[in-house]
């Protein structure tokens, strides 16, 4: 089927501080890899400044900018690839709605996340939201990756 090989995507995954510091990094690869998505690159790291800004610059002036990139700095990030058939879209259903409040049960934050009572939503993970913002924050987060 010569329209299959068109609709492999990658996408690229963030477990937050949060999540590492909850352990949870485990259980969200093996979330992701039982749906059927493929992990391609991944590390453990502290993000820089610069790059946690460059990554939200669309939300730059937004009221939750300065907290969310204070929460990105708070800890280490897993940052990884993920590779699959529309799994830019399959990866944010995985993933739930933004507020763990209102995420439905059987997601990533639905199941592991809920409002712990700080002006920062801690929601566990961040998923590229669509094709051009995948491709932006691959290359700002693995610039070697081929
Ligand atoms: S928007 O304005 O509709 O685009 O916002 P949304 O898509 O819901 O969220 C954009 C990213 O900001 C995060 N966010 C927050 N983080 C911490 N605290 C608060 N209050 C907050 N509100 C929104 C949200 O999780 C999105 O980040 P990612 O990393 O993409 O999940």
């Amino acid at each position: 089927d010569k329209n299959v090989a068109t609709l492999v995507e990658r996408s690229l995954v963030l477990v937050k501080p949060d999540g590492v510091k909850r352990a949870l990094t485990g259980a969200i690869i093996d979330r992701i890899e039982r749906k059927g998505m493929r992990v391609i690159a991944m590390d453990l790291r502290s993000l820089p400044r610069e790059l946690v800004e460059e990554h939200y610059a669309e939300h730059q002036g937004k009221p939750f900018f300065e907290p969310l990139v204070s929460f990105m700095l708070s800890g280490p990030v897993v940052a990884m690839v993920i590779e699959g058939h529309r799994c830019i879209e399959a990866f944010r259903t995985l993933s739930g709605a933004t507020d763990p409040v209102k995420a439905a049960p059987g997601t990533i934050r639905g199941d592991l996340a809920t409002d712990v009572g700080t002006t920062v939503v801690q929601n566990l993970v961040h998923g590229s939201d669509s094709p051009a913002s995948a491709e932006r924050e691959i290359k700002l987060f693995f610039p070697d990756l081929a």
